[in-house]
């Protein structure tokens, strides 16, 4: 069944555990995600952003995910819109069935240049308005993702400031957050603690210099009613990087968020962690070892149900690993 974020981030307060927030684009994603929920008793947030609408189109994902719904109905599910980066997409989402809308306006419209805190205010609280009548719920961002090493958003396309972020833009101010919450009433809190989007997110394993895992109890501690969301949360799995490489695919020496910090983060506060990376690099390496050992096969099927049961795999271990599992 559908319920809201705030509906499914209470629970995870009240009992201590995150919900791994799962971006999905298509058909094996959801199926991947319903499963490994279904094997470990998990609550589901499937999450859309504007590049998966674009991808997919909003009708078949809408379809997709009521499908998950109807074929898993005990399994709680929020639908969540990621990334909005206008009020319009948010009304348009909550048109579309979402129970859940981010509202990211920490950028400007365009997804790309950092916003004043006076806009974000603005702008988070109205989509907060609008969305509250309606049971909605709705996640802000206060604060830039972007790279302590390099300053840097990450990502190049997708959503993610361009140019150089100063060191204050990428750590959200517990005082700040404060304000912000009193101000817009949002549900749920994307904080800056120094992670990124995409599968460059570090050079090294990272140290607390890098990822400011401290100052999520500092956050907590000021807006102890809002969940805290943690973008760019792929772990970027060794074995996952090592089985591209091996099949021909070219990544760099990179390193994630250590599902250890994601658990420490789980203990300060944070009630939604967002993986989208983490899928993709399981579903190519899975793609790519099919390919290669296979190579007079020409049913997509073989290669996307070996997709399938990787991302399958990483999603298990997530669920259990931030305390989800026997939750759904
Ligand atoms: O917001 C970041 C997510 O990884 C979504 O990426 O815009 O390529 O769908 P995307
Ligand atoms: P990753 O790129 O680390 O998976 O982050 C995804 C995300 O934050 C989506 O909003
Ligand atoms: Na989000
Ligand atoms: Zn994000």
């Amino acid at each position: 069944a559908f319920v809201s974020l705030r509906q499914m981030l209470d629970h995870a307060a009240e009992n201590g555990y995150g919900v791994p927030a799962f971006n999905v684009n298509n058909l094996e994603q959801i199926q991947a995600i319903m499963e490994a929920a279904a094997a470990t008793d998990s609550p589901v947030i499937l999450q859309a952003s504007a590049g998966a609408r674009k991808y997919a189109g909003e009708a078949y994902l809408r379809h997709m995910v009521l499908a998950a719904v109807e074929t898993y109905p005990d399994i709680p599910v929020v639908m969540h819109q990621d990334h909005g980066t206008t009020a319009a997409v948010c009304q348009q989402s909550i048109r579309s069935g979402f129970t859940s809308v981010m509202m990211d306006g920490s950028l400007m419209g365009d997804g790309k240049t950092p916003s004043s805190y006076e806009y974000n205010v603005d702008i988070t609280r109205r989509v907060c308005e609008m969305s509250h009548y309606v049971g909605v719920s709705v996640e802000g961002e206060l604060g830039c993702l972007g790279s302590l090493e390099t300053g840097e958003a990450g990502e190049e396309d997708g959503v993610g400031a361009e140019g150089k972020l100063s060191h204050d833009q990428m750590l959200t101010d517990p005082v700040q957050a404060k304000d912000f919450v009193e101000k817009t009433g949002v549900d749920a809190l994307a904080i800056a603690i120094g992670t990124s989007h995409g599968a460059y997110k570090f050079t090294r394993k990272p140290t607390g210099d890098i990822l400011a895992i401290d100052r999520i109890a500092q956050i907590h501690a000021q807006i102890p009613n809002t969940h805290l969301v943690m973008h760019g949360s792929s772990s970027v799995p060794q074995e996952w990087l090592a089985i591209i490489r091996r099949y021909g695919g070219d990544l760099k020496e990179t390193y994630g968020v250590p599902v250890e910090e994601i658990q420490r983060g789980i203990q300060s506060g944070v009630r939604k962690v967002n993986i989208d990376t983490d899928i993709r690099l399981a579903m190519t390496g899975a793609m790519r070892e099919s390919f290669a050992k296979f190579p007079s096969e020409f049913d997509p099927r073989k290669s996307l149900i070996a997709a399938r049961k990787a991302a399958m795999g990483i999603c298990k271990l997530r669920f259990e690993a931030f305390g989800c599992a026997g939750m759904g």
